[in-house]
């Protein structure tokens, strides 16, 4: 077998790094390619610190259709420092009468001999090289001749068309070029939306001290107790179904920021700023807190990330199509520790992180039957959340 292993952190993904794939597999008449993908150091920015899980997901999507091409996640589960030589030793290790090729960018060739053990990665593999464009290939040929006096493998350049595209152009492109968006599989972009991934806001442990204080002087003490706990549950829920836990905390801790006002406030506030109010929100306008909340994210906490807004303005009565933080904060809100009265709150409890749509159903269904008791209470929208999920759960959607 002639392996190809194609190191990287894919953060994200991109067409790109396909193309190399696929060439280097045709030149070099490999067998696989498998992308190595490379735990986050410690020391990077949390706004690029995107998820190991998100990445592998993102792979995994970009891949599906590319039957020669797989993933090694070695990289991911090591503990501390992660070098290549270490991985192409156990792989050549594992794979002791197969060929190995390590494809690199031509940006780490020309640091090559600076790497850690660069002689051993030589030894158990032959390099490819894939320029970038705008390359010197005087410079290129160079520094390969170089690294061929010096180390005792060979080295190769992949012939593919190369392109200005790189994954940090897309990270900082993201929300403001959508022309960087073509560069990407279909299903590795809804994973970006869903999940947040890029966004120019991003949140540290400094944003949870200081917007958990403005809640403290806010919010009754029972209530900033409950903010607590939805706090801390989303936080939980986003570590397990990959949303950034930073920003799920945040939307946790502010939702339900305009509870402890006046109704005549929460009117007042929504009049004044033309948020629109329903008759049923003129009635009960304790139902308004979620949109005076989200209004207040961003005029009284600057907090200004849309996703976190649009999942507090929705988290008491849910919306047909949530995204992923909506039913985050939807779900937290009803499971936090705090709560006692709702039924089988121990199954939600465990659902929440087996199957969180399904959780998400089972919360609506609970709620409309409370309200078919009470139903002078009926939020149309609660109504079509549950109409919506119901037809998901049946697959009709
Ligand atoms: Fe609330
Ligand atoms: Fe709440």
């Amino acid at each position: 077998m002639r392996i190809g292993i194609y190191g990287g952190t894919f953060n994200p993904i991109h067409n790109t790094h396909i193309d190399i794939a696929r060439a280097a597999l045709e030149q070099f008449s490999l067998d696989k390619v498998y992308f190595l993908v490379a735990g986050n150091p410690p020391h990077k920015d949390t706004a690029e610190n995107i998820p190991d899980a998100c990445r592998l997901e993102m792979v995994k999507f970009a891949i599906a259709n590319q039957p020669k091409i797989a993933i090694d996640e070695r990289e991911i589960y090591r503990t501390g420092k992660s070098y290549s030589y270490i991985s192409l030793t156990e792989i050549k290790k594992e794979n002791p009468t197969d060929d190995i090729f390590f494809i690199m960018g031509s940006d780490s060739l020309l640091y090559f001999k600076n790497w850690v053990k660069p002689d051993v990665i030589s030894d158990c593999a032959t390099i490819l090289v894939a320029p970038r464009l705008g390359d010197n290939m005087d410079v290129l040929n160079n520094a390969i001749n170089e690294c061929k006096d010096l180390f005792s493998g060979d080295f190769f350049l992949i012939d593919y068309k190369a392109n200005g595209l790189a994954s940090s152009v897309i990270r900082q492109d993201y929300y403001t070029d959508k022309s960087v968006h073509k560069w990407l599989d279909s299903k590795v972009e809804e994973y970006i939306i869903e999940h947040n991934l890029y966004s120019p806001y991003s949140y540290h442990y400094d944003d949870i001290l200081r917007l958990s204080q403005e809640m403290n002087k806010e919010l009754k003490s029972s209530r900033y107790v409950h903010t607590l706990g939805v706090a801390t549950t989303a936080y939980s829920l986003a570590l397990k179904w990959n949303y950034p836990a930073y920003t799920a905390m945040v939307a946790g801790i502010l939702h339900d920021c305009a509870k402890c006002i006046s109704d005549e406030k929460r009117i007042s506030v929504c009049e004044k700023n033309n948020i629109p109010i329903r008759d049923i929100e003129y009635k009960y306008p304790h139902l308004l807190h979620g949109k005076v909340g989200a209004f207040y994210c961003k005029s009284k906490y600057d907090v200004f990330d849309d996703q976190i807004a649009h999942a507090i303005e929705v988290h008491t009565t849910g919306c047909p199509g949530m995204n992923l933080l909506d039913k985050i904060i939807f779900v937290a809100d009803y499971i936090e520790p705090g709560r006692d009265k709702q039924p089988r709150l121990d199954i939600l409890r465990s659902v929440a992180y087996e199957d969180l749509d399904k959780c998400v159903f089972m919360i609506l269904e609970d709620t409309v039957n409370y309200l078919n008791e009470n139903p002078e209470m009926v939020d149309s929208t609660t109504i079509d959340t549950y109409n919506y999920y119901l037809n998901e759960m049946k697959g009709e959607v």
